[in-house]
């Protein structure tokens, strides 16, 4: 398949040496940079600035789009018309109405979007999908998830306008769609926030379809340096811990422990490996082999949209002090 790439920055040259390791072809970049562009692909594909003059020359059959948040939905739309599928970089868009965009697109021009919610694919995080499967644990009843950092991302970062909100529509998305991979759909939240819509510090409490309940914090608030995220899931029969994905790649835990389970009374240290790089790389091979073998991804356009909508009802929740149903946000819940 012949893949186009847009953006070289950060998750940018991850997905790069995940196309040149998948067997795919990259046929061309987006990247407004030079001097990036030229150092990540040098003279081995055309180096584009305008993403109708890049599909045109290049045909792509994929446009991954790895861009700040407010330009997801305008260069999503220009691939969909233009005849290519999509894999778009977390979060989706940065609002309900940019997703509803990017599903008609894909409806009317009959292609396929997969969302890279890459921490699906870190080992760890399958196997606590596992164990729920399994029917290690359980059933689900409560899910915890913190991310404490020390300082702030520099550049678009600092534009909420860009960004479509703070730390929770950013980072904190992993954690969103990471409870409703473990926990299913989320039916209302309520939400704690310093300054809802450029957050640096929230609170979420969840309430599952299932029943189950979940908390998600975060904040930019630790110590400088710090990047401590992790899981934790209680249910009726076990529990489990994944002590970490970013915290690990970012330095902050070290050794080989990511996850511990109290299962059948004890706990117990799980022997699995796994990194946040190689989840990058695993979700977007996992979207484009998907999308080569005409399969709809496993992360697609509802759990995208899903996502963006429980973080919707988070900040409606922290504005105005009520709990929100995301079933009230509109019509397509
Ligand atoms: N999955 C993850 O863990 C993860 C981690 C980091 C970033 N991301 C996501 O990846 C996306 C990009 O984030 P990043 O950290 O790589 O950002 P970045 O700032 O490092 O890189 C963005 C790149 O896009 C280029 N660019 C900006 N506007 C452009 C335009 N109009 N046309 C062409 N190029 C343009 C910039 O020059 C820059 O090189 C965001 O959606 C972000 O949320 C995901």
């Amino acid at each position: 398949m012949k893949v186009a790439l847009c953006g070289l920055g950060e998750i940018g040259q991850i997905h790069l040496r995940a196309i040149r390791e998948s067997g795919h072809e990259l046929v061309g970049v987006l990247e407004l940079n030079r001097r990036l562009a030229v150092e990540s692909v040098g003279d081995e594909v055309p180096i584009h600035t305008e993403v109708m003059e890049m599909v045109e020359l290049t045909e792509p059959d994929v446009v991954d789009i790895c861009l700040p948040h407010h330009l997801h939905v305008p260069i999503a739309v220009a691939a969909l018309e233009a005849g290519a599928d999509v894999l778009l970089e977390k979060p989706m868009a940065i609002d309900l109405a940019g997703c509803d965009e990017i599903i008609a697109a894909a409806e009317a021009f009959d292609h396929r979007v997969g969302i890279s919610h890459n921490q699906i694919h870190f080992a760890p995080h399958r196997r606590l999908r596992e164990l729920i499967d399994a029917g290690r644990l359980g059933q689900i009843r409560a899910i915890y998830e913190r991310l404490w950092m020390g300082g702030k991302y520099g550049g678009w970062r600092e534009d909420s306008s860009q960004v479509g909100g703070g730390l929770l529509m950013d980072a904190g998305v992993h954690r969103v769609y990471m409870a409703e991979y473990l926990g299913g759909p989320v039916s209302t939240v309520s939400a704690v926030m310093d300054k809802p819509r450029s957050e640096d510090s929230f609170v979420l409490t969840l309430e599952f379809e299932s029943g189950a309940t979940g908390v998600i914090q975060g904040g930019y608030h630790g110590p400088e340096g710090v990047f401590d995220d992790r899981i934790e899931i209680q249910g009726s029969a076990g529990m489990a811990e994944a002590l970490g994905c970013e915290a690990f790649f970012e330095g902050d835990l070290s050794g080989d422990l990511r996850l511990r389970a109290r299962l059948d009374g004890a706990w117990v240290d799980d022997p699995v490996t796994g990194d946040w790089d190689e989840s990058v790389i695993a979700s977007v091979r996992a979207c484009l082999d998907d999308l080569a073998a005409g399969r709809e991804p496993e992360s697609g356009l509802a759990a995208g949209r899903s996502a963006v909508a429980v973080i919707e009802a988070a900040y409606r929740s922290a504005e105005t002090g009520n709990s929100i149903r995301v079933s009230d946000l509109d019509g397509r819940q």
